[in-house]
């Protein structure tokens, strides 16, 4: 029996990677290493490596077959620009790598326990120089708007999976931010009720 292809793949990823990609463009500098956390199945940042190759992409997830995935996609797509995936779980205080020049992290903030986007929040502080981005993208409630109903449905299902996760306060993950030394620069509206949040290394 052949093995298993261990290539995950997502549809919601092949969607939404093109957007992605259009909120990334103007944010990320030249040349430096884009650190993404929780990278999945690998689909967004392959994309966006052979998009901006003058850019080094390090990928990570704290899951063995996540990362399984990613380094078969590596190979696949025949990436140069690419650095093994590591295993950083956002909530360690310590992350096996000193410097990185943008920050990213996509569907993560409302798919973990609140403790992984305090540490990333922290971790990107301490990563990032002066001036680089932290960007996130997924879907965030804001204060004083009601969640549209296909966010409500999104959130309760979330909850049911796991009482930890949840939709987050965009106000609140901003605040926190703040307390890392990241300013909240832009708030863009994507498709599907999503949003790409983009923070500066003050
Ligand atoms: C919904 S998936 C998003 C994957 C990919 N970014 C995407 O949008 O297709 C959430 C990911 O968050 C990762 N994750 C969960 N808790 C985490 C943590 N504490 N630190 C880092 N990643 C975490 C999971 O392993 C999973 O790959």
């Amino acid at each position: 029996m052949p093995d298993q292809d261990p290539r995950l793949s997502s549809p919601a990823a092949l969607r939404n990677r093109g957007p992605i990609a259009d909120l990334l463009r103007p944010v990320l500098p030249e040349t430096g290493t884009v650190l993404e956390l929780a990278s999945g199945s690998g689909e967004h940042f392959i994309h966006f490596a052979s998009l901006f190759p003058k850019l080094v992409w390090q990928p990570s997830d704290p899951s063995p077959e996540a990362r399984a995935s990613i380094t078969e996609w590596v190979e696949s797509e025949a990436l140069t620009n690419v650095l093994p995936p590591l295993d950083i779980d956002a909530s360690s205080e310590t992350w096996p790598l000193k410097r990185a020049d943008a920050v990213i992290a996509i569907n993560m903030v409302h798919i973990s326990p609140w403790p992984a986007t305090q540490g990333l929040l922290a971790g990107a502080g301490r990563l990032l120089p002066a001036g680089a981005p932290l960007i996130l993208y997924g879907p965030y409630r804001r204060e004083g708007q009601p969640l549209v109903p296909s966010n409500v449905e999104f959130d309760a299902s979330l909850r049911a999976r796991n009482s930890a996760w949840g939709i987050r306060l965009l106000e609140d993950v901003a605040s926190l931010a703040e307390q890392s030394g990241l300013s909240l620069t832009s708030v863009t509206e994507l498709p599907a009720n999503n949003l790409g949040v983009v923070f500066t290394r003050q």
